[in-house]
């Protein structure tokens, strides 16, 4: 949370911070704030709300300094407020934070005793105290920051500047993000590349507790101790242009729409473009993430089959919309592989003890590749002996560089709050590895392989027509908003599809939605439903079918609004619902990432219609790097 960005060069420094921040806006929104060189003096100028408020302060403002950091916020200690926002200052040194500082209260105490003026309710502004007083003294603020860093506990990314240098940034980090772009004789120090894309495609990407200092066009990193370390410079292969609307006017209609190139983006390196067969490409087990990109393909499958060939057991960790992605992805593996899998919250998992049996294969699935309760446990679990895989969108994040083998969502950066097509490009790589796994394992006939690539392939073209559903929903916006309420259901593979569409309503509706397996209606969503209450129900054509409908018919006779998502012309499903939205006849693997796309349309179009921020809903941030 909270998105930080530095700047040192011969640039504009108030026009490349607010560009940055503007990209970062998904990190947190609930103040904003600059600290530019002005002559020899340091000008901080902060808002509370959204970035806006920031830009119409300074829009009349000229800094003649070429270095300036600046901030967006998403409050965990002290309330939105001017006063709260960053940079904060002490002295002559001026700071932004992302994470949380654990031992500040021990901080806050020790500073009061030396009677120092807290201005805020921040753990960030004690940090600006204890730099400032380090650097009176030594004069020398690379040793200060060094000290200071020895100080911290808990997950932080800090940008540092002194008024008594107006060449020189620093930066260091323990836990978020934190990367640097570079440009010609300028630097970036940046929560993620995507403020920094319009400038630079080079990127280095920081480790935990690396110190990083620019003098003029000088570049040096250090690790905690002062020691010299290498600069691995990563080129990317994002435009600057995939982090804008390009027309639309949301960023979550823009991705909802980006989806069928997305998934086809995402299954493209795993299936061999003339046989169909499925072989899992560049995975690189025991590979740096930085590594993967110059893998031989025939090599790394073999690499990849032996590791997988050991696989016993499946334990899945994520949060939020990847941990339905997760779910979904045990119903692949059990039916496609037969094996056991197991998946879990990462915020429940890292915490429960849990127990890893030799021969697991840990997958994290994070968009952000940064979720920190997912960081944790992937951590945890390579300490206990388990063999793990990332499944993330961002490459080279930190979670990708954990992890011991590697695997990408490819969905081209995603901006709205409320992720959707990272949720249906995870699904086509879970599929696809579910399938790699079935053939390793003797699981997977020929003739299966090939019927499940086909449906893979057709895939693309069939959420194309649901994205029709696009009018359909803005047209009927105006009706649904008179529910109170929503149930979603489902069975089998649909029912953390139903769970996601629920979670979809909560985010960007603000709705009090629900999402159960149909077969639990007797036991206790039953008693809510009546009149006011909206039954959005995923089923398509498949096996269980029968037995939803049977669950509908119950809702109807005690008043429920049946919307069903459906696949083909079925007369049965139909009969039942009020509306009835019928889906491509499709595959069951593949019907999951189908059915979400409605779902996905009709929280927006609520939302919107309701007059809500859909790319930036109340409350909540993208990347949450603090538990
Ligand atoms: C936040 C976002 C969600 C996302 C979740 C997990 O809650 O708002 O859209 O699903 O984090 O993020 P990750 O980056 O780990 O997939």
């Amino acid at each position: 949370m909270c998105g930080i960005v530095g700047y040192l060069g011969p640039r504009d420094p108030k026009e490349v911070i607010i560009n940055g921040l503007k990209k970062l806006e998904y990190r947190g929104y609930d103040s904003a704030g600059v600290a530019i060189f002005d002559g020899p003096s340091v000008k901080r100028i902060r808002a509370e709300g959204k970035l806006k408020n920031l830009e119409l302060c300074l829009m009349n403002e000229k800094f003649s300094g070429h270095l300036g950091i600046g901030h967006t916020r998403w409050a965990t200690h002290g309330v939105p407020s001017v006063r709260n926002a960053h940079p904060h200052q002490a002295g002559g040194i001026s700071l932004v934070h992302n994470g949380i500082i654990e031992n500040y209260l021990e901080i806050r105490e020790e500073l009061l005793k030396r009677k120092a003026d807290i201005t805020s309710d921040t753990d960030s502004e004690l940090v600006a105290h204890l730099i400032s007083e380090e650097v009176e003294k030594s004069k020398d603020l690379f040793q200060s920051v060094k000290n200071v860093l020895a100080r911290l506990r808990g997950a932080f990314s800090i940008l540092v500047i002194w008024d008594q240098e107006p060449d020189r940034l620093l930066a260091f980090k323990d836990g978020p993000p934190l990367v640097v772009g570079l440009g010609e004789k300028e630097t970036f120090v940046v929560s993620d590349v995507q403020a920094a894309l319009q400038y630079t495609k080079k990127f280095i990407y920081l480790d935990d507790r690396q110190i990083v200092s620019v003098k003029g066009t000088q570049l040096d990193i250090f690790d905690a101790e002062g020691n010299a370390v290498a600069q691995k410079i990563q080129e990317l292969n994002w435009s600057s242009e995939q982090v804008e609307k390009q027309g639309y006017s949301h960023f979550m209609l823009k991705e909802i729409y980006e989806q069928p190139m997305a998934v086809s983006a995402a299954m493209a390196p795993h299936i061999d473009s003339e046989t169909h067969a499925i072989r899992l490409a560049k995975v690189g087990f025991g590979k740096s993430s930085h590594d993967v990109e110059t893998l031989d393909v025939a090599e790394d499958w073999k690499n990849t089959q032996k590791v997988l060939s050991e696989i016993e057991r499946i334990v899945i960790v994520a949060c939020g919309t990847s941990y339905y992605s997760g779910l979904v992805g045990k119903y692949y593996f059990e039916q496609l592989a037969r094996i056991p899998v197991e998946v879990d919250v990462a915020s429940e998992y890292r915490y429960r003890k849990p127990v890893i049996l030799p021969k697991t294969l840990l997958i994290t699935i994070s968009q952000s590749g940064e979720t920190a309760d997912t960081l944790a446990a992937i951590r945890m679990a390579k300490e206990m002996g388990a063999t793990t895989l990332s499944i993330c969108n961002v490459k080279n994040s930190t979670i990708d560089r954990e992890a011991h083998g590697h695997l990408y969502m490819n969905s081209g950066p995603e901006i709205g709050v409320a992720s959707t097509k990272a949720f249906t490009s995870t699904l086509t790589v879970l599929n696809c590895l579910s399938l790699a796994l079935g053939k390793i394992k003797g699981k997977l006939s020929a003739k299966a392989e090939q019927e499940q690539t086909q449906a893979l392939l057709k895939l693309p073209s069939q959420m194309e027509v649901a994205l029709a559903y696009d009018k359909y929903f803005s047209d009927a916006a105006e009706e649904l908003k008179k529910f109170k309420g929503f149930l979603y259901l489902g069975r089998g593979v649909s029912y953390p599809i139903a769970l996601e569409g629920a979670l979809k309503l909560k985010e960007l509706a603000y709705y009090h939605a629900e999402g159960y397996a149909a077969g639990e209606m007797k036991h206790g969503p039953l008693a809510l439903i009546d009149e006011n209450m909206a039954v959005v129900v995923v089923a398509p054509s498949d096996d269980l079918l029968e037995k939803t409908v049977s669950n509908l018919e119950e809702a109807k006779a005690r008043g429920g609004k049946i919307i069903s998502v459906g696949s083909g012309d079925n007369h049965r499903l139909k009969s039942v619902s009020s509306r009835y939205l019928p889906m491509p006849v499709a595959h069951w693997s593949t019907n999951p990432v189908i059915s979400v796309v409605p779902l996905q349309l009709m929280a927006f179009h609520l939302a919107n219609s309701l007059g809500h921020d859909v790319d930036q809903p109340r409350n909540l941030a993208k990347s949450v790097t603090v538990e």
